[in-house]
Formats: structure tokens, C-alpha cells, sequence
């Protein structure tokens, strides 16, 4: 049924990398599964190499060396971005069709992090939509579930596992006992992490999914320069096994919390009790868990990457583009769109585990003890232990709340004392 909108079906797909040639597949097979009625035919491509491969027949299809010629084809009613990177082509791609009054279907995260707010005056100027579901978790519906079914709630948090290579890596050192680099390697040998594996494991591709997801839960503009992004670097085996000893996973966390002094947008590697469900969701799974005020607590978990979920993320997209519905890009008209005030990095307040490796004497513990008093940071809980693979003694202090400038002066000053035999390693236990 098209209520009368005129018959918007014939694709442009730029890109036909893991998620492009995953589309065209699907699309030959099912290019009827709209509830619209209308048929979704591919008209043109565009990639790098014309001679590459697909896995899939391109060559029904109109063949573009330039993805910006491609937007602006008249030959097609809908782009679909699929090249990815916040700048360059993919950049001037989107921005291309958008002027020429084309709807666009997205999954990059990295351009709607960096630029949703442009893009998104960009298109409704043009009134025509810009969609990007699979931009974040893949094929676990996310950015419908916080746009639209969750609009009239009030949502205090959302936290997510939302990178599956760094989850896959945590999951396999717990698991397997191997350390991070043995992981790493193991995991770009399976295809799982990617040769460059920046992106990834230094959390910015978290980063951009949950600066997507905040905009969308507290009503403002993606606000890429307020998110602060720790990685996995660092993340030491000996940490996952004492955590665990404490009750405790370390998960690559990605998280948008809303407070009286505004709303904070991090990721970082953070113990999670292993009783809660982001704790639980293993390798490469992705997980998000929302708390809002009418809803509660909400938990959905899904493969958050991989060609086939991503593709068909894609095509619920451009179903909707088929549907006709109109509404602003993110929670507000793009002339309304400001960012929402971002909470100084003194205002947070976290518990902390603190693991330190010491010498074997006498009046160790007491000389931390007095630091932490010093520095008005009060102990939660202690653990020593004696490890034989380790080159001293690692012992484990958890805190109570704190400001975080306080915990990170105590570990200063903890790292500066003479029996310390590395400096001091400090994680946030989530508080959600
Ligand atoms: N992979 C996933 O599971 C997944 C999940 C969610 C979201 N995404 C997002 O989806 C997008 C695509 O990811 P992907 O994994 O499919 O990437 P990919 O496998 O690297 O494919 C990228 C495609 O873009 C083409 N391309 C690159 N530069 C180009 C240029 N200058 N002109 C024309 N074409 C160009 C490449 O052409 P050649 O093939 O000829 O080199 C390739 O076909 C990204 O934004 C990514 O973040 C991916």
C-alpha cells in the first residue's frame, strides 16, 4: 500500500564490501519484503574495484567508478551508504544525495557520530529522510528501539557491549587463559578483528555508536568531541583473573548516563558484576541495557555486526524510507538540534578497582593505607594474592564512590611509593 507516495524503489548501493554484496544478496532473493507492497530493485553500484569478487551477481546492475556520481544518478530513488569512514567519499556521497533530494540508507556510525547533525539539516531541508539503524549493534534493533519505541520514556542510562571484536577478545582471554596480544592475533587470523585493529580495540568504534545512542535517548545532537574513550590497551590477563576472584567481568563498556550535571558519554574497559546481563553476553555478542524512568530496566542482546544481520538492518531502513514516515532524523527538528550540556570529567563519580604489584615486605599495606586515607578515599574491599606467575605481589583494592580527580590523585601519589614494582592499575566498577 503507498498511500499515494510516489513509488520509491529503485536503489543506489555504494559500497559492496562485507554489508553491500550481503544486500545485493538479499535483495535478489527477497526484494518483495516490503510491507509497502513495492518491489526493491538495485539499480546502480559503486565500489573500488570493479573486478573484485562479490560472492554476489552485480551484473545486472548499473556499474559507478564514483560513489558522489552515483547519489546524484537520476536513474535511483534511495541511496544506500555503505562504504563507511566519516569523511571522504562515503562523506560527500551521503551529503550528495541529500542535496539532490534522495533518501539515504546508512550503517556508518563514524559519519553519523561525526556529522548527524549536518546531515540531518541537510535532509529534512530537503524533507527526505536519513536513516542509519545499522549503524549501531548491526542487526539487534537499537536505534528504533531508543527513537521510537522508548520516545515518551525518560531515560536515565543506557550501557552497552557494542563491540564485538573487543568483546570476542575478553571473552577468549577469560576463557582461555591467553593474553591480550595471543587473543589479538588469533582473533585477526579468524577474521574477527581487523588487520588495522585501531578502530576497535582503542574503543572509538564503541564511541561512535553510543555518542549515536545518546543523542537519541537525551533529545540532543551527536556530540562526538564530549565522549572520552578508553580502549582495551592494557586490559592485563592478571586484571580479568583478580577481577573475577572479586566477583567480576571486564567488559569493554560503552555508556551515556544522565545527571544533574549533565549527561556523561564514555567508554572504558569496566568490571560489571558478573551477575549482571551485560556481564553475560560472551564473545562477539552485543548487548545494550537502558534504564528509564517509565520502562525500568531493559536488556536486549544480538550479533551486532556480521554480514547477514547487518544487511538486513539495512533493508528495514529503506522499508521504512518505502513506508513514508516522516519524522526529524534525531528527537528534535535539526534547527532545534543542540547539544546536550556534557558533564565535566570532575563531576563523575565512580567506585574504582585499583591492582597494584608490590614488593614482599613489611609495612606495604600500611603505607598504601595511608595514601588512600590521605587522599579521603575510603577502602571497599582488599585482596592479596599470591601468584606464582607474577614478579611481585598483586594486591586488589576496591573503592567506595568517589570523584574521580580524587581516585586518580591517590594513584598518583600510590604509584610514586618506593615498594611499587609497576605503576598502578586502575578500572571503574560500573555502577549500573
Ligand atoms: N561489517 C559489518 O559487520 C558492519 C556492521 C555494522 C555496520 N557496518 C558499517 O557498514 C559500512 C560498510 O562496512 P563493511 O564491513 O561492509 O566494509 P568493507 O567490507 O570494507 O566494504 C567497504 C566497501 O566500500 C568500497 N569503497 C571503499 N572506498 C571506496 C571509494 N573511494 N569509492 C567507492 N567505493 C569504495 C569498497 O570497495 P572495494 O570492495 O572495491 O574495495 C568496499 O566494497 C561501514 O560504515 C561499517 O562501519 C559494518
Amino acid at each position: 500500500m503507498t498511500l499515494g507516495n510516489p513509488p520509491i524503489r529503485r536503489l543506489g548501493v555504494a559500497g559492496l564490501g562485507t554489508v553491500g554484496a550481503a544486500l545485493v544478496k538479499l535483495l535478489a532473493a527477497r526484494g518483495d519484503f516490503a510491507p509497502s507492497g513495492e518491489r526493491v530493485v538495485i539499480s546502480g553500484v559503486c565500489a573500488r574495484s570493479r573486478a573484485a569478487s562479490r560472492g554476489a551477481d552485480i551484473s545486472p546492475y548499473v556499474w559507478f567508478d564514483d560513489p558522489v556520481a552515483l547519489a546524484r544518478s537520476p536513474e535511483i530513488d534511495i541511496f544506500v551508504e555503505l562504504i563507511g569512514g566519516s569523511e571522504g567519499v562515503a562523506r560527500a556521497a551521503v551529503a550528495a544525495a541529500l542535496e539532490a533530494g534522495k533518501p539515504v540508507v546508512t550503517a556508518n556510525k563514524a559519519l553519523i557520530a561525526h556529522h548527524g547533525a549536518a546531515l540531518a539539516a541537510l535532509a529534512e531541508a530537503r524533507g527526505v529522510p536519513l536513516l542509519f539503524e545499522a549503524a549501531v549493534m548491526g542487526g539487534t534493533p537499537a536505534v528504533k528501539l531508543v527513537r521510537e519505541a522508548l520516545v515518551a520514556d525518560q531515560i536515565h542510562s543506557i550501557a552497552g557491549i557494542l563491540n564485538g571484536t573487543c568483546n570476542y577478545i575478553l571473552s577468549e582471554m577469560e576463557q582461555s587463559g591467553s593474553s591480550f596480544s595471543q587473543v589479538l592475533k588469533q582473533a585477526q587470523a579468524l577474521g574477527y578483528a581487523e588487520a588495522d585493529p585501531t578502530t576497535d580495540i582503542g574503543g572509538f568504534d564503541a564511541a561512535h555508536k553510543i555518542v549515536i545512542l545518546a543523542a537519541l535517548a537525551f533529545g540532543g545532537a551527536p556530540d562526538w568531541g564530549a565522549a572520552q574513550v578508553e580502549g582495551l590497551q592494557g586490559v592485563d590477563l592478571l586484571d580479568i583473573r583478580l577481577a573475577k576472584d572479586l566477583g567480576y567481568r571486564i567488559k569493554l563498556v560503552a555508556a551515556a548516563a544522565r545527571s544533574a550535571g549533565g549527561v556523561a558519554v564514555r567508554v572504558h574497559p569496566t568490571l560489571l558484576p558478573l551477575d549482571h546481563p551485560l556481564a553475560r553476553a560472551d564473545g562477539a555478542l552485543n548487548a545494550l541495557f537502558i534504564q528509564g524512568e517509565s520502562t525500568g530496566r531493559m536488556f536486549i542482546q544480538g550479533p551486532g555486526a556480521g554480514p547477514g544481520p547487518t544487511a538486513a538492518a539495512v533493508a528495514a531502513d529503506i522499508a521504512d524510507v518505502l513506508a513514508g514516515a516522516q519524522r526529524p532524523v534525531f528527537q528534535q527538528p535539526a534547527v532545534k538540534l543542540s547539544q546536550v550540556r556534557a558533564a565535566a570529567p570532575k563531576a563523575l563519580a565512580t567506585k574504582a578497582y585499583i591492582r597494584l604489584i608490590v614488593r614482599d615486605e613489611p609495612g606495604v599495606i600500611a603505607s598504601v593505607s595511608e595514601t588512600l586515607a590521605e587522599c579521603g578515599l575510603s577502602i571497599d574491599s582488599f585482596l592479596q594474592k599470591h601468584m606464582e606467575d607474577s614478579i611481585g605481589v598483586p594486591i586488589v583494592l576496591t573503592t567506595h564512590p568517589a570523584a574521580e580527580p580524587v581516585i586518580f590523585d591517590a594513584i598518583a601519589r600510590i604509584g610514586a611509593l618506593p615498594t611499587m614494582i609497576t605503576p598502578p592499575r586502575m578500572l571503574r566498577i560500573a555502577n549500573i
